[in-house]
């Protein structure tokens, strides 16, 4: 039985991640900073995991020896615009959940995802695409994602022997992208599964959207 680790699982994508994956029999490890009663109908591992705590993140990465997949979902939209030093303080925080905690965390997994000829994903966003940044806007989410998009890439560099990809989700109805969203969390995770399970060594170091399109940096 395969087993993936899914960040941010407790709502969202996230959770749909650990639904689909539980419901096909894979050994799933949900992390986030609660669980939720939708998580924990599941009957999957849970573990308390801030991605704002890079110590409880190698920890975990260490306490984990074998895995097939990491799904690093968790993401924050931080401030929408800048201007003082609370703001400030805030874009930092989002730096740390979106780019350096995944990475940080695909670090500390990498020897379990090399033994079992694992893939390392992201979850990533059209807003983190330097050349279609035109609507402007949420300076700390975009450039977030695009610091995510760079390190993604170092990874699948620096780890030819690892697929490494980033994917874009579309605009999903959850939380962070609401009512008005267009797709559901079920239609979204099912793309992207299905594209995750048939990537190939030629694909990593990539960036997609949930059709499986490449998107530019
Ligand atoms: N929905 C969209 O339209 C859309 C579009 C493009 C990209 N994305 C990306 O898709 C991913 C999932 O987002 P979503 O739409 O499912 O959003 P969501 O419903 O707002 O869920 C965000 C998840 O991230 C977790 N998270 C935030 N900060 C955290 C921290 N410090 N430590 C641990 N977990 C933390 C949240 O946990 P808490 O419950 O503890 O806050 C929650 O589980 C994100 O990376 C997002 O950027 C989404």
């Amino acid at each position: 039985m395969p087993t993936v680790l899914i960040t941010g699982a407790n709502r969202g994508l996230g959770l749909e991640f650990a639904r689909q994956y539980a419901a096909d029999g894979w050994s799933v490890i949900a992390t986030g900073r609660q669980s939720s009663s939708e998580l924990g109908e599941l009957g999957v591992t849970f573990e308390t995991l801030d991605m704002g705590d890079f110590s409880a993140i190698v920890g975990l990465g260490q306490r984990i020896s074998e895995l097939d997949l990491l799904i690093a979902n968790a993401g924050t939209r931080g401030p929408e615009t800048v201007t003082g030093a609370d703001d400030a303080r805030e874009w930092s925080e989002a730096f740390t959940v979106n780019a350096i905690a995944p990475f940080l965390l695909a670090q500390s997994v990498l020897p379990a995802i090399r033994q079992s000829g694992g893939k390392l994903i992201a979850i990533s966003s059209t807003r983190g695409s330097l050349s279609d940044n035109s609507p402007g806007g949420s300076v700390a989410y975009r450039s977030s994602k695009s610091a995510l998009n760079s390190a993604w890439r170092r990874l699948a560099i620096e780890n030819p022997d690892v697929i490494c990809a980033l994917f874009h989700p579309g605009w999903v109805k959850t939380g962070m992208g609401g009512p008005s969203a267009p797709i559901d969390p079920e239609t979204s995770v099912r793309s992207l599964r299905r594209l995750i399970g048939a990537l190939e060594p030629q694909h990593s170091g990539r960036f997609f959207n949930p059709q499986g399109k490449q998107l530019p940096w």
